[in-house]
């Protein structure tokens, strides 16, 4: 339709005032309409999307449709005369304290209970770009085993000791360590990128390191040429969970072929795939999980390269009885464990009856080690090692390599009790009694000996005992000849005489035994 001069003269006189009026808005920021979808991003650090919703000067987020409350819980505040202030009411209990530079940006310090002040901005963003849509997953189907991982992976990953406050030095000083301290030698052999490393994407959509991590490639050639693996980490959602800084970093979502690709270019061996915001696209059943874990399986089958492929979600819906089937070749079964003995005892005791269901190339992972990070006593840590390794899990410290006293070292690299956990016929543990906070457990190892563990969960020291009789050796009674045990820890022969074996354990604290058959493989 065309209009008539009249009309645009008509428009041109009601448009003036409005337009005067929003420019001294502008000016004086305060009338400022924050309503609408923002991305609070810090420099080489995290992203935390929100949808604002604004109503004179009170602001507050709310839930965008369908999707869950965001990682702060629902903020609220108010903007006033160009100044936003912002609280949540989630757990870190962020603040965000900013001022409007224009109607689409906002400089901001966040500030999280017990944290540093972190300076960022918020920026506005579309809907899609902060909560994008939900895409298909392909139709399940078994994707064929990589033939990696024959025994549990071992090395070391970044996020127990550094959360994503370090950089690409941090990653290459712990690949020296690795070498120089004799944990390469003892098997350890993946140095894992853990979150913390992503800026977002390129024009091309390829995903790209931050400030921290400027050349990732070179990153990958660096620790190669020390003698080890490499390993990077994603997230079949949007973002990657969040480290200390603002928030989640980029993950792989809707570009999960594209970064397979980029992670093979770029040399990786080894991807963990932590869940995270994929929660927010997807549903909460063993299906949709294992879709999505499928689709980054074939991305990384398709590439050509041998990639160990880590599943992090946690364990919802029995991952280990389908983890293997996206691919898998490890896959946490709890939510994440803190260097604390509560966290480490109660993760690693609740494993034992899933203990079945490992096998070569595809193992249960209780997470990784907290081994020398100073939360734990000795005894703890020795707990901590031995029910890892009787449980073959994957043995990733999570320590700073280039800081180790004796005792982490002799913790990590007793190459006795590693052996446990590389046997190559990987066979259940299982408790052989317990008794209030006294556990035994035992595990058939190969070679026709048994790996047994006196466990003392409790407060103070305990008598722990089993009888010689309840290990089930193949070639018959252990009466017929003659067993040898070890004290893997003392580094001590252990007598064998009587009916049983008792020791004095202290609290929450181990003694774990090799027993065989004299004249059998012997130590
Ligand atoms: C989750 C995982 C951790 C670590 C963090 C990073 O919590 O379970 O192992 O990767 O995310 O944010």
């Amino acid at each position: 339709m065309r209009t008539s001069p009249f009309h645009r003269r008509r428009w041109r006189a009601a448009a003036a005032p409005l337009l005067l009026l929003s420019l001294g808005a502008l000016a004086a920021g305060a009338q400022t309409d924050l309503t609408g979808y923002w991305a609070f991003r810090v420099k080489d650090g995290g992203v935390n999307y929100m949808q604002l919703q604004q109503t004179g000067e009170t602001v507050v987020s709310v839930a965008p449709a369908g999707r869950p409350v965001g990682r702060d819980g629902l903020l609220s505040g108010t903007l006033h005369e160009g100044k936003l202030h912002l609280a949540g009411a989630g757990p870190r209990q962020a603040v965000y304290d900013g001022v409007v530079e224009n109607p689409n940006r906002i400089a901001v310090t966040m500030q999280a209970t017990g944290r540093d002040p972190i300076k960022g901005t918020l920026e506005r963003v579309t809907r899609e770009g902060a909560f994008p849509a939900r895409l298909p997953l392909p139709e399940l189907r078994d994707v064929p085993d990589n033939g990696l991982a024959r025994t549990p992976p071992m090395g070391w990953n970044s996020w127990n000791k550094f959360a994503d406050v370090f950089d690409d030095a941090t990653v290459r000083r712990m690949a020296d360590a690795m070498v120089a301290s004799g944990m390469s030698n003892a098997g350890y052999t993946y140095i894992v990128v853990d979150e913390g490393w992503t800026s977002g994407r390129d024009a091309n959509g390829n995903i790209a390191g931050n400030g921290k991590f400027p050349d990732m490639r070179a990153l990958a050639a660096y620790v190669h040429s020390k003698g080890l693996k490499i390993g990077i980490y994603s997230s079949p959602g949007p973002q990657s969970c969040s480290g200390k800084m603002g928030g989640g970093y980029q993950g792989s979502y809707g570009h999960e072929e594209q970064d397979a690709r980029t992670f093979a270019d770029w040399g990786y061996d080894y991807l963990k795939y932590d869940w995270c915001s994929a929660g927010e696209i997807y549903g909460r059943s063993r299906e949709e999980h294992q879709g999505a874990y499928q689709k980054m399986g074939e991305a990384l089958l398709k590439t050509g390269r041998p990639m160990v492929y880590s599943l992090c979600q946690y364990g919802v819906g029995d991952v280990w009885k389908w983890g293997a089937r996206t691919g898998g070749n490890l896959w946490r079964t709890t939510i994440d464990i803190a260097d604390r003995w509560d966290s480490m005892d109660r993760i690693g005791f609740a494993q034992i009856d899933i203990a079945g269901f490992v096998q070569p190339g595809h193992w249960n992972d209780p997470d990784m080690l907290e081994v020398g990070n100073g939360g734990m006593t000795a005894d703890e840590y020795r707990t901590h090692m031995s029910l890892w390794c009787l449980l073959s899990a994957p043995l990733m410290a999570g320590n700073d390599l280039r800081a180790m006293t004796e005792e982490t070292k002799s913790i990590l690299m007793n190459p006795d009790v590693i052996a446990i956990d590389q046997d190559r016929d990987p066979k259940p543990v299982a408790r052989m009694s317990q008794q209030g906070k006294s556990e035994v457990l035992v595990r058939p190892l190969g070679g026709n000996a048994f790996a047994v563990g006196l466990f003392n969960r409790g407060d103070r020291p305990a008598e722990i005992g089993f009888r010689w009789d309840a290990l089930k050796f193949s070639t018959g009674l252990y009466g017929f000849r003659r067993l040898q045990a070890q004290d893997l820890w003392k580094h001590a022969p252990v007598e064998v005489s009587g009916d049983t074996y008792t020791a004095t354990v202290p609290s929450h604290g181990v003694v774990l035994l090799r027993v065989s058959m004299a004249g059998g493989r012997g130590f």
